[in-house]
Formats: structure tokens, sequence, C-alpha cells
């Protein structure tokens, strides 16, 4: 049986990936934390405020899935890859681990991420792996690139982010920004050929039930709050073993600014308590890893009982 109730992330990696990006974390905030987290107050304000206005006129309050997929797709368009190049830069969202705050890029952020999915596959060991809700492919692309033994799946809805990773996938090598982005040694630099993706929604997947290892998903089922019983329904089918879940749980956001950043926004508001109806049987927290300061985040390790 894998060791995962012994694992611990050592900050000093997450340290590592900070000192790419120019920034030393420590328990001060800086001028640009400051005035971004008020400015991500005001925004959150003025939502909230709009959000009041529309129900008052009756009219429909959360975006459908169909918003949140058309907002993603023109995202995944846009973004390239060159954004990945670990830069030194001011921009970015306010973040907080413990009493350490710093402000960082999406893609920073997105390498710190990275750290804790190697993390929990490191201790899993697992033959097949799938993503759900892929976006560009970064995780997926990184993570094969890591594990040479493990075949990689990954489920996409929408079409920018789709292609953006099947272009990598068919290209059959990382392109050079994502080298430098790596935030661990890569063992495989052709492994983009072995993974496969496909263009589908976690509301019904088309893989076998217990058909793949471990299920992972990023940053994904904050997402689909609206679809949140058949996605998770979807995911404990299709898992194997285990379910790896880096995500808003409500346990990290049931208060305060928070609290009102997820109902706002109709984030994902499932809690780590009710996995067990699907049949996961929670291993393993990291409550105390790193997140933007306004939406918590906790990487979630559970074992798919049959
Ligand atoms: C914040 S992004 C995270 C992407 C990726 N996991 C990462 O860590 O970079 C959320 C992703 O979830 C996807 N998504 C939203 N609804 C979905 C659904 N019903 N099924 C699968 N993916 C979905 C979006 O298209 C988007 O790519």
């Amino acid at each position: 049986m894998p060791d995962i109730e012994n694992s611990t992330i050592p900050f000093n990696r997450v340290e590592a990936i900070l000192m790419r990006y120019g920034i030393q974390a420590d328990g001060t905030a800086t001028p640009q934390w400051i005035s971004t987290s008020r400015l991500q107050k005001w925004t959150l304000l003025k939502a909230a405020f709009h959000k009041i206005i529309r129900r008052i006129f009756h009219k429909n309050t959360i975006d459908g899935q169909q918003e949140i997929l058309k907002s993603y797709d023109a995202q995944w368009k846009k973004k390239a890859f060159s954004r990945y190049l670990p830069r030194i830069s001011q921009d970015g969202a306010p973040w907080v681990c413990g009493n350490l705050k710093w402000t960082i890029s999406n893609e920073g952020g997105a390498a710190i991420r990275l750290i804790y999915l190697e993390e929990a596959l490191q201790h899993l060991k697992p033959a097949s792996v799938l993503e759900v809700g892929a976006g560009n492919g970064i995780n997926l692309l990184m993570l094969a690139s890591r594990f040479p033994e493990t075949q990689f799946f990954g489920v996409e809805p929408t079409t920018g982010g789709f292609q953006t990773a099947k272009s990598v996938i068919d290209a059959g090598q990382l392109p050079e920004q994502l080298l430098q982005f790596a935030p661990f040694p890569l063992n495989d630099l052709s492994a983009p050929a072995r993974i496969r993706i496909t263009q589908e929604s976690s509301q019904k997947l088309s893989f076998d039930t217990a058909s793949v290892d471990v299920v992972v998903t990023s940053l994904a089922l904050e997402q689909m709050e609206l679809i949140r019983h058949e996605a998770l329904t979807e995911i404990a089918r299709v898992a194997k073993e285990w379910v790896v879940m880096l995500e808003p749980f409500r346990e990290v956001n049931s208060t305060g600014i928070r609290k009102a950043y997820v109902s706002t926004y109709g984030y994902f508001q499932g809690s780590i308590a009710e996995l067990e109806n699907y049949g996961l049987k929670v291993e393993k927290i990291y409550f105390d890893m790193p997140h933007k300061s306004i939406l918590g985040t906790a990487l979630v390790v559970a074992r798919r009982i049959r």
C-alpha cells in the first residue's frame, strides 16, 4: 500500500519555485499584495451587488455550464505556452500559506500546484492517470514527462483547451518554454506522444468503470458546482483505486471573504465530508498548501472503495 499517510510536502520545494519568480516569502505583505487584495475585494463587492440586482429582477444569477465553458474556451485560445516561461514580475494574485504572503502569476501558481500533484503521484505509483478538466494540458504534459512508466489520459470539454493540449501531443515533444517552466526534473522528453486526450465533459465520461488507477482534478471541480453530483459520480465510477483532488473544498472556504467569493461566483461548494457518499474514503488531506488569499484550496487523496 502506498505510504501516503506519512507524506508531507517540504516547503523548500515551494520556496525553490518562488525564487524562480523572484519572490521571497515572508510574513509581511508587500504594497503590491495589499493593493491587489483590495482590488479583488472591490471587484467581489461589485459582483455581489450585481448578483443581488439580478436576483431582485428574477434574472438567473449563476453562470450555466455553457457560459463557463464558453469563457474557458476563449481563455485557452488566447493563452500561449510562452506565458509559462518563469519571469520575475510584480504582477499576479495575492497568495497565502500560513502567515506567509506573496504575489504570483497564474503560471507560477500552476507550478506550485504541480509540486503537490507530483508528490501525490510519487506515493501512489499508478500505472494509469486520468485528469478531468485538463484545460490546456499543462498538468498532463509536466506529469507525463516526470513519470515515464505511467499512462496519462485527459479530458477537456472546450475546443480551445483540447486543441492547445493536442497540438503539443501531436508534436510529440515539449516546447522550449515548458522545458523551462518544469517545476521538477523531467525524465521523458517525448512524453507528450504518450498522452491520450479527448474532448468531453465530466458529466458522462467515455471511460469504463474502474478503468484508471488514479483520477486527478486540479481546480476543475471548482467550475462544476452546477453538475457537482454528476461529476463526482463519474469520477468515482472510472477510478479504480484513487482520486486526487486539488480543489476549493467547502472546509477551506467556509467563512468571511472566501465564503462570499465562492458563493458570488458560483464555485464548487462540495465538502470533503461528502466524498464518502461517492465511495471515496479520504486518506490524506493537505490543508496547509499555498493558495490564492481569496480562495482556499486543499489537496485530498481518497481511496475508491467498492
Ligand atoms: C481552472 S481550469 C483548470 C485546468 C487544469 N486542470 C489546470 O490545473 O490547469 C478549469 C477547467 O475545467 C474545465 N471544465 C469546466 N467544466 C467541465 C466539465 N463539465 N467537464 C470537464 N471539464 C470541465 C474547464 O473547461 C477548464 O479547462
